[in-house]
């Protein structure tokens, strides 16, 4: 698809990932809006930005995604491209049973997985009405392979791997709109601190990444180690009756 003229929302815009990504697509000519819960966090971000606005918010509760989804469509009715990147993990020991696992499980599917569904149904309206769309979900290299850190937060992303699927191939016929699955590897954030990130790539790896799949309309976007495992496993599934 076209990478200049757009305009994009990113969840989860001002750290990481997102604002790698925002800083990427923002320079290449397209409007930006990026999300976050801290306001401070967002101001901060939207210094290191050319032609981007924030909306706060926080996408794992459903009030602040209807506000969210309403703002997009009075405001910024041009909106055609949401990259749904804001994203919950918390280190889970299963073998502990004070450990309040289903707590954090309720947490990471929610923000993971849930909002994600819900925040789609809310502005699918919106993305339908473009003559060029996309759906960005940034999953994770875990969908293919969990482990005794992030069990809760895998099983997470693997729902919202399968999700992804089944929206591709529900607007499979529908050459407007498409949807991308990013899958980073190891990256060297805030939020991958606690289990060794600063031995990961730079998120602007994943940023580059996603630009050139979306210019190439390039739906999987394993990045990273993640193209090893994607290679072996991703062709065999697509043999699978779908
Ligand atoms: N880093 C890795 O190694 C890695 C690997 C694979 C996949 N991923 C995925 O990549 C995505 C981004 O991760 P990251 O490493 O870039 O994280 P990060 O550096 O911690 O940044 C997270 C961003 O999301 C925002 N955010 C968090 N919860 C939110 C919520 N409920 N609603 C709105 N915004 C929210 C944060 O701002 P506020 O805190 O102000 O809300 C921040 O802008 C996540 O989905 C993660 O699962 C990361």
């Amino acid at each position: 698809m076209k990478t200049s003229g757009n305009t994009i929302f990113i969840s989860g815009g001002s750290a990481g990932i997102g604002l790698a990504i925002a800083k990427k697509l923002s320079a290449a000519g397209n409007k930006i809006i990026i999300n976050g819960r801290s306001e401070e966090r967002l101001q901060s971000a939207l210094k290191e930005l050319d032609n981007a606005v924030a909306i706060q918010g926080d996408l794992s509760i459903k009030a602040d995604r209807i506000r969210i989804a309403g703002e997009l469509k009075t405001n910024y009715p041009k909106v055609n491209i949401i990259i749904n990147n804001a994203g919950a993990a918390f280190m889970n020991d299963l073998s502990d049973s004070n450990n309040n696992s289903a707590e954090k499980a309720y947490d990471e599917i929610n923000t993971n997985y849930i909002s994600v569904i819900d925040f789609t149904a809310l502005t699918l309206p919106l993305l339908l009405q473009q003559e060029e769309a996309a759906i960005v979900n940034v999953s994770s290299i875990a969908v293919f392979r969990s482990n005794k850190y992030l069990p809760t937060y895998s099983a997470s992303k693997a729902a919202l791997h399968s999700y992804t699927q089944g929206l591709r191939d529900t607007f499979s016929e529908n050459e407007n709109l498409n949807v991308y699955e990013l899958y980073p590897p190891l990256v060297n954030t805030e939020f991958s601190a606690e289990i060794g990130g600063a031995n990961g790539i730079p998120p602007s790896e994943v940023a580059d990444e996603l630009f050139a799949a979306l210019e190439k309309n390039q739906f999987e976007v394993p990045v990273g180690d993640t193209k090893k495992i994607h290679k072996l496993v991703v062709p065999i599934t697509e043999q699978v009756p779908h």
